[in-house]
């Protein structure tokens, strides 16, 4: 008998390759999303890559009735993975409210539909952002949190802190916290990938759109940095490793002899890259020079970024296998794929 899963925001990034990997181990996958950062076609290459097309529907976990009702429908599931969040650091900073109202609404939503109807476990996406500015590297899972300068990564911290509160309570309900560093990478068929509407925020999806001629030059925020070239350091991750992690947290969590009611695992893989190595490790890739410019830092930025990862692998028995050249091979790969489909 498969064992049913839900998984909200499953048609994004994360969600779409965590998926593939769950029906890859012959879990019966749900997936809830209101495709407001995602497409619905995404289910058809879920079904090219697997060979099965999961259960979708689009609900709005902002609303708390719609919740209800699809969790009704579906209360025979054994766990919640909830991805569903808006996560643009720049447009939070414009639009807090959308921010609180959209992450926070949605967890509390999900909580109290899992709580009615009896589905005990939850694996939760956090984020590294969580650490604000740390002062110790490698960064371990008792480092304090600390206050997000971006509304979007206080949502993370805020909802850890219901995470927190609610599983204090004698809740039932048993929750990971999967603090991720930076995922980058694409699936391996080249079928699915990261698809930022408009322009990226993020480094990679910003360096492949510029060496595809969508952008016309990469802007370096700023290479004054205590680091070693002046440029931040970042642990970037590949997103099928992020999605092998979910797939062990599972695990953990549907184990009966594991009885802890919250724990918070890093998903990193330990090792820190500058921008400007970045950059070089693409040029290799591509075979091509990148246009780019030394510009002003951005705000808010930290200059350095790496998760211990001593954790994730005692208890989790995972970490990351996928090097540096195969993300951003497989990052390449998929943007080249993407311009020739559009
Ligand atoms: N960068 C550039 N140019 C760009 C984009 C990024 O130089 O066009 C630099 C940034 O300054 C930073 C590095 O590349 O030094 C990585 O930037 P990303 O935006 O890719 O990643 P961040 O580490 O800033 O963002 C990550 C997550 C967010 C999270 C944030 C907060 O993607 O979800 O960490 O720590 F909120």
């Amino acid at each position: 008998m498969q064992e049913k899963i839900i998984v909200t925001g499953g048609c994004g990034y994360i969600g779409s390759h965590t998926v593939i990997t769950l029906i890859n181990h012959n879990y019966e996958v749900v997936i809830l999303d209101d495709l407001s950062n995602s497409n619905v076609q995404i289910l058809d290459r879920i079904e090219k890559i697997t060979g099965v097309r999961p259960h979708f529907e689009q609900v709005d976990l902002k609303s708390s009735e719609a919740t209800q009702a699809v969790f009704k429908t579906h209360k025979d599931a054994k766990a919640v993975i909830h991805f569903a969040a808006h996560k643009a650091v720049a447009e939070s900073i414009q639009n807090p409210l959308m921010y609180y109202q959209n992450n926070l609404f949605s967890l509390i939503n999900t909580l109290k539909a899992q709580q009615d109807n009896g589905i005990n476990h939850l694996i939760f996406s956090s984020s590294a952002t969580v650490y604000g500015n740390p002062s110790t590297m490698p960064i371990t899972e008792d480092a304090p949190t600390q206050r997000s300068f971006s509304p979007y990564g206080n949502t993370k911290k805020i909802a850890e802190e219901i995470l927190e509160d609610f599983t204090n309570s004698q809740s039932e309900i048993s929750v990971i916290s999967l603090r991720y560093f930076n995922p980058i990478g694409a699936h391996e068929s080249g079928q699915i990938g990261e698809f930022p509407t408009g322009i990226p925020n993020n480094l990679m999806p910003y360096i492949t759109q510029t060496a595809a001629g969508v952008r016309e030059k990469l802007m370096v925020f700023g290479n004054d940095y205590p680091t070693k070239d002046g440029t931040p350091i970042r642990d970037y991750i590949h997103v099928v490793d992020l999605a092998d992690a979910h797939l062990k947290a599972l695990q953990r969590l549907l184990d009966p002899s594991s009885t802890q009611p919250l724990e918070v695992f890093n998903l990193g893989t330990g090792k820190g890259y500058s921008v400007l190595e970045m950059i070089k490790a693409f040029e290799a890739v591509s075979g091509s020079p990148l246009n780019y410019e030394i510009t002003e830092r951005r705000p808010g930025d930290v200059p350095e970024m790496f998760a211990s990862t001593a954790l994730a692998k005692q208890v989790l028995n995972w970490e990351a296998t996928r090097g540096l050249q195969e993300m951003i091979q497989s990052s390449w790969t998929w943007e080249q794929n993407l311009r020739n489909e559009l």
